[in-house]
């Protein structure tokens, strides 16, 4: 194992109809902004709920933070934070709402000329000292964001990751029960996100790390048990559950502690989200399989635990281990109905051009956990995915 530091401040409150403690876990005098996407915290009336939460309370609202959130929005968000000296911020909505947040959080503190530089560090902390507390009711399964500090935001129609511990949610509310209005592609967008997190943080070479390990074959193994149940059956409370907890668990620092992480399949879907404008969870589940088959000798111990634990494989030689196991994790996407070719989405070779070419843009030309991922990769992975 390799040595790490493991912390994580967040708050947790999980379970159905849990709302009303809200007002509990935000400061007595913070002036909160609550922070939502385009309609469906309104529609479906979670700002309503929230609201009633923190009755008595002087409340903000800032909605319309779109899905891959625009840099562009959320200056708008953040001079209206400064303006009304907002002193707490409530995100009410998917990953994207939530990573907004956190840039917010940030940005409160920086001169209006700075806020774009937040987003150059990449995989690095941003250099702030000072953030906004926040606070996140969860509403999407999906990116971890409620639980990680790590943010997506797209800023010249590219995506650009950010990190820092000082935008951990002071705490989260998980209630499956506001997922239930989630439309089923999302469920499945959300299933093959958390799936992906773990098998980047999984899926690299073997350090003995043996409760990473397990954790993670713990969550890979109820997502593919409970992920496509919940995808189906919109009753099966139980099964939204485990789903929600797991994909919070995919990405929320303990799986990936101590152990070598990959991330290409997430560099090549954003790319993908940039360009064409595909849904994250989808182009992860797009790409995933095509990038195994082409890294199958780098990964083969990790593919090979992966084939025998996760998918209990244990007959054949180890190649026919491993091919099985890719063809069933592609086939776990399939029946999500995740359609696991670039053509279907409309990406011919210009296409595959313009991805490579803005990879190399973004510096992103030694990716995995091994640094050999180069853009001729890139390429040669999109191909076998055509
Ligand atoms: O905008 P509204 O109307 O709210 O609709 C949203 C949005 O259209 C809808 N939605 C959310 N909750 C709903 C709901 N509809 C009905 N009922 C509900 N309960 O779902 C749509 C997608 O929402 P979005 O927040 O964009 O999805 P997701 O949670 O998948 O977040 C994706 C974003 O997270 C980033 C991605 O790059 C992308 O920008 N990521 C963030 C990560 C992190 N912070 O650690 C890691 C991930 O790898 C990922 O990159
Ligand atoms: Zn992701």
């Amino acid at each position: 194992m390799l040595d790490f530091d493991f912390y994580n401040p967040t708050h947790i409150v999980f379970g159905q109809n849990r709302l009303s403690q809200l007002d509990t876990l935000i400061p007595s005098d913070a002036k909160v902004m609550v922070t939502f996407g385009g309609q469906s915290a309104k529609k479906f009336g979670t700002i309503d709920k929230v609201k009633d939460a923190l009755k008595g309370r002087t409340v903000v609202e800032f909605g319309g933070i779109e899905p891959n959130p625009k840099f562009e929005t959320l200056v708008k968000a953040t001079e209206l934070a400064k303006a009304e000296g907002v002193n707490f911020l409530l995100a009410v909505g998917g990953g994207s709402v939530m990573d907004g947040t956190k840039f917010i959080a940030l940005a409160n503190y920086e001169d209006a000329d700075n806020y774009q530089n937040l987003l150059f560090h990449g995989f690095a902390p941003v250099p702030s000292t000072q953030a906004l507390p926040l606070g996140c009711v969860a509403t999407l399964p999906a990116t971890g964001s409620e639980m990680n500090m790590a943010g997506v935001i797209t800023f010249n129609a590219q995506k650009y990751p950010f990190m820092s511990p000082l935008v951990f949610p002071k705490f989260s509310f998980l209630d499956p029960e506001l997922t239930l209005t989630l439309p089923k592609e999302q469920i499945a967008n959300g299933v093959a996100d958390a799936f992906v997190h773990v098998i980047e943080q999984y899926l690299t070479q073997p350090v003995n790390a043996k409760i990473q390990d397990r954790l993670a074959e713990g969550v890979l193994k109820t997502l593919i048990e409970d992920g496509p149940v919940t995808y189906q059956n919109n009753d099966d409370m139980e099964a939204r559950k485990n789903f929600m907890w797991s994909a919070t668990n995919a990405l929320n620092g303990s799986i990936g502690s101590g152990v070598p992480q990959d991330w290409s399949t997430h560099m090549i879907g954003h790319e993908m989200t940039a360009v064409y404008g595909i849904a994250h969870g989808r182009t992860l589940a797009i790409i995933l399989p095509h990038l195994l088959r082409e890294r199958k000798d780098k990964k083969h111990a990790k593919l090979l635990q992966f084939a025998e634990r996760v998918w209990d494989i244990q007959e054949g030689t180890e190649e026919e281990k491993i091919d099985q196991a890719i063809d069933k994790t592609e086939a776990f996407f399939n029946s999500l109905d995740i359609v696991t070719n670039i053509t279907h989405y409309g990406i011919d070779d210009d296409g595959i051009d313009q991805i490579a070419a803005n990879m190399e843009k973004m510096g992103l030309t030694a990716l995995s956990e091994t640094g050999d991922l180069t853009i001729d990769v890139v390429k040669k992975i999109l191909v076998s995915a055509k």
